[in-house]
C-alpha cells in the first residue's frame, strides 16, 4: 500500500524529532512492504516568517489531501510578542479545528526501563501505570469567545468555557469505546462543583454510560484528579477531560512516565485522517543541539499506523523497538539516570530504534 503523509516539522526541536519519526516509518515500510511518501508543509512560527500567517492555506490543502498528518512542535520566544492571530499556536488550533479533530488520545504508561526516571516515590513507581487520556480538542475555553473590554477598574480580559451536548457526546463516545478496548474503567474529569459547563458534561457522560453498561464510570473533580495522578496513577485506565483540563493533566501524566519527551498523541475526528504529534512543545532552549528526545514523535508515528491505517503489527514493531532500545540503556538527556544508562543524541536514538525495527 502507498500512504501519503503530510509532514509539519514546525519550530524549535520539531525539525529534529520529526525526521526520526519519518525514518521509523521508512524502516517499517521496508520491513512490511508499505510505501510512505511525505509532503512537507509549514505551520507555526516558520510559517509566520515565510508566509506571514501561522497556517497558510497551502498547508491546509496538503493536510486535507493527505492520508494523515505527522507534526512536530511549534512556537518559541521569537513569536511570543506577536498579535494573537499570528501567534504560532493559533495555527495549530486552526488546523485541529479545520480538520475536525475533536478527539485527542494521549496514552501514558510507565515502562519498566524508565522506573528510575519517574519522579514519583519508588513504591508508587514500582506499581507502574497504564492510562489513556481522552482530551476534547476543538471546543471549550480554547475556542470560546475571548477579548478585552474597558471597565471602571481598568481593562478586563475574558475567555469563555462552553460545551454543547453534541460536543460532549462525541468525545464521551470516543472515551467509552477506548475504555471498552482496555480495562473498561472510565474516569470523567470535571469541575461540576463550580462550573455549569461541567455539570452538563457530567449529565451527558452519565446519559451515555447507559449504552456502555460494562464500563465502570466514575467522576472526579479536576483538582482531585491532579492529586490522584501523583498519589496513585495505577488507579486510572481511561481519563476523559475537556480541552483545558486534558491539556494540563496530560503534561502531568507525561512527566510521571519519566519525561514529557515520551508522550505521543493522536488527534482524530470522524474520518481516518488524523494529526499525530508529541504532546511536548518546541523546547527552544535545546533546539538545534541534538539533545531532544525523539521517542514521543516516533511513538506518534506508531499511533498513526494503528489509528489511521489499521496497521497494528507495524505499530507494535515501532513500540517494541522503542522498548528494546530503552532496555539496552540508551537515553537522551531528559531520561538519563545515573545507573547503567548511556547518553545518546536525537539522531542516534532515532537510528537505534530504526535498527531494531
Ligand atoms: C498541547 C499544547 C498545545 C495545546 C499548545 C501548543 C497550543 O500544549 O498540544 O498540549 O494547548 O493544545
Ligand atoms: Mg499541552
Amino acid at each position: 500500500m502507498n500512504y501519503n503523509i503530510a509532514v509539519i516539522r514546525g519550530d524549535g526541536i520539531g525539525p529534529e524529532i520529526v525526521p526520526q519519526a519519518m525514518k521509523a516509518l521508512k524502516a517499517v515500510g521496508s520491513k512490511f512492504s508499505h510505501n510512505f511518501s511525505f509532503t512537507d508543509a509549514l505551520m507555526g512560527g516558520c510559517a509566520v516568517d515565510n508566509a506571514g500567517v501561522p497556517l497558510p492555506q497551502e498547508t491546509i490543502d496538503v493536510c486535507l489531501n493527505s492520508d494523515s498528518v505527522l507534526f512536530g512542535a511549534i512556537g518559541g520566544p521569537k513569536w511570543d510578542a506577536y498579535p494573537k492571530e499570528i501567534r504560532p499556536e493559533a495555527g495549530l488550533l486552526a488546523l485541529r479545528s479545520t480538520m475536525g479533530l475533536y478527539a485527542n488520545i494521549r496514552p501514558a504508561s510507565l515502562i519498566k526501563p524508565l522506573h528510575s526516571a519517574c519522579p514519583l516515590r519508588a513504591d508508587i513507581a514500582a506499581k507502574g501505570f497504564d492510562m489513556v487520556i481522552v482530551r476534547e480538542l476543538t471546543g471549550g475555553i480554547y475556542f470560546g469567545e475571548r477579548g478585552r473590554r474597558g471597565t471602571k477598574n481598568g481593562v478586563e480580559a475574558f475567555d469563555t468555557e462552553s460545551y454543547n451536548e453534541m460536543e460532549i457526546k462525541r468525545i464521551a463516545k470516543t472515551a467509552f469505546e477506548t475504555a471498552m478496548a482496555r480495562r473498561k474503567k472510565l474516569t470523567s474529569v470535571d469541575k461540576a462543583n463550580v462550573l455549569e459547563s461541567s455539570r452538563l458534561w457530567r449529565e451527558v457522560v452519565h446519559g451515555m454510560s447507559k449504552e456502555y453498561p460494562e464500563v465502570e464510570l466514575c467522576d472526579m473533580y479536576v483538582d482531585n484528579a491532579a492529586m490522584q495522578l501523583v498519589k496513585d496513577p495505577s488507579q486510572f485506565d481511561v481519563l476523559l477531560a475537556s480541552n483545558i483540563f486534558g491539556d494540563i493533566l496530560s503534561d502531568e501524566a507525561a512527566m510521571i512516565t519519566g519525561s514529557i519527551g515520551m508522550l505521543a498523541s493522536a488527534s482524530l475526528g470522524d474520518t481516518k485522517r488524523g494529526l499525530y504529534e508529541p504532546i511536548h512543545g518546541s523546547a527552544p532552549d535545546i533546539a538545534g543541539q541534538d539533545k531532544a528526545n525523539p521517542i514521543a514523535a516516533i511513538l506518534s508515528a506508531a499511533m498513526m499506523l494503528k489509528y489511521s491505517f489499521g496497521l497494528h503489527q507495524e505499530c507494535h514493531a515501532i513500540e517494541n523497538a522503542v522498548d528494546t532500545v530503552l532496555r539496552s540503556g540508551a537515553r537522551t538527556p531528559d531520561i538519563m539516570d545515573t545507573g547503567t544508562s548511556h547518553m545518546v543524541g536525537t539522531k542516534q536514538m532515532g537510528e537505534l530504534i530504526c535498527r531494531k525495527i
